[in-house]
């Protein structure tokens, strides 16, 4: 049975150990700072699973020792912004949480795929590859994937269709400047152009870049966790199952859509490999522009992540 390391047993991790229990997808260990709470999650996974027919080896810890050799490790750790925290203050501080992370489970597990979910996305992702040093197949970030799911859910109910039968990419920075690509959008093969009018998809487009704050605004305190951790589900299987997938993730792009030494959301195809292949999609102008609008925004958190990990390595 593969393995799965998820450090961060907060709401994310804890759902993505939950669906990847369900699924029977591959034995589990969760890490946390807090004491007693990856025990707490990963128990009650299990009980919820004994029910369920599904026979995994689930079990918490607050050291890496458990989390030797696993083949993915899911990284959630990670604390959100507060009020009267600046967004730089954000980065500094889950720049030095993910660090720490990276270096200790990489150590455990040199040959793991990570799948970056804490935020800021892109940054935290580039946080990890100066850390483990590992090749940019194994380090994937999550967030096209489930601003894609947003997008399709916001389709599939204007058009009271099937969210299954919508083709969709959204690619750039997980935040404002996200790119969803409207001339590749799809529903039963129909260009969304031909099915919506401009005005509703211009909707559409707004309502998916504002998707994580309508949870948040709806929640009062916390984000969203169930797509976002199916989302990750969706990485797992195609990456254990080797299905070769290509779905919107965050990867290190070396010149592909013109852009370098940075980690963007660009179409990747999953498989055992990790990120096996950056597939370059034939983007209007506008949304190239886009894309490097999007880059130059994540660039700048990213710098502050760099010089972050430079004051600290010495
Ligand atoms: N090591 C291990 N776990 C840590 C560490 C650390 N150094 N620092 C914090 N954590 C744990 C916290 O104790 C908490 O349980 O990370 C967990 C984060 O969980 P939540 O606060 O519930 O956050 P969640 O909603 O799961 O989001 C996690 O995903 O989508 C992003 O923006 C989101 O960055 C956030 C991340």
């Amino acid at each position: 049975m593969p393995k799965i390391s998820i450090i961060g047993a907060g709401s994310v991790g804890s759902t993505t150990a939950f669906l990847t229990a369900i699924k029977n997808l591959a034995d589990l260990v969760l890490v946390d700072i807090v004491e007693g709470l990856p025990q707490g999650i990963a128990l009650d996974i299990l009980e919820a699973t004994a029910g369920l027919g599904v026979n995994l080896r689930i079990v918490g810890s607050n050291s890496y020792e458990e989390t030797k050799n696993s083949d993915i490790i899911v990284v959630t750790a990670g604390v959100p912004r507060k009020p009267g925290m600046s967004r730089e203050d954000l980065v500094e501080i889950n720049t030095k949480i993910v660090a720490d992370v990276a270096k200790r489970s990489s150590v455990k597990s040199p040959n793991a795929i990570f799948i970056v979910i804490t935020n800021p996305l892109d940054s935290m992702c580039y946080v990890v590859k100066q850390v483990t040093g590992f090749g940019r197949k194994r380090i994937i970030g999550q967030a096209g994937i489930l601003d894609t799911l947003r997008m399709k859910t916001f389709i599939a109910q204007k058009l009271n269709v099937d969210a299954g039968s919508i083709e969709a990419q959204v690619l750039g920075s997980h935040g404002d400047e996200m790119v969803p690509i409207i001339s590749k959008t799809e529903i039963s093969g129909k260009p969304v152009g031909d099915v919506l009018s401009k005005d509703v998809i211009g909707e559409i487009v707004e309502r998916t870049k504002n998707g994580g704050a309508e949870i948040v605004n709806l929640l009062k305190t916390g984000s969203a966790y169930f797509a976002p951790a199916s989302a990750v589900t969706l990485m797992t299987e195609a990456i254990f199952k080797n299905t070769k997938q290509v779905f919107p993730c965050s990867v290190y792009l070396e010149g592909e859509y013109g852009l370098k030494d940075l980690f963007i959301g660009v179409p990747v195809r999953l498989g055992n490999g990790g990120a096996e292949e950056i597939v370059e999609l034939d983007l209007t102008l506008r949304e190239r522009n886009a894309l490097l609008e999007s880059a130059d925004v994540i660039r700048a958190t990213q710098e502050v992540a760099k010089n972050f990990l430079a004051r600290h390595s010495a």
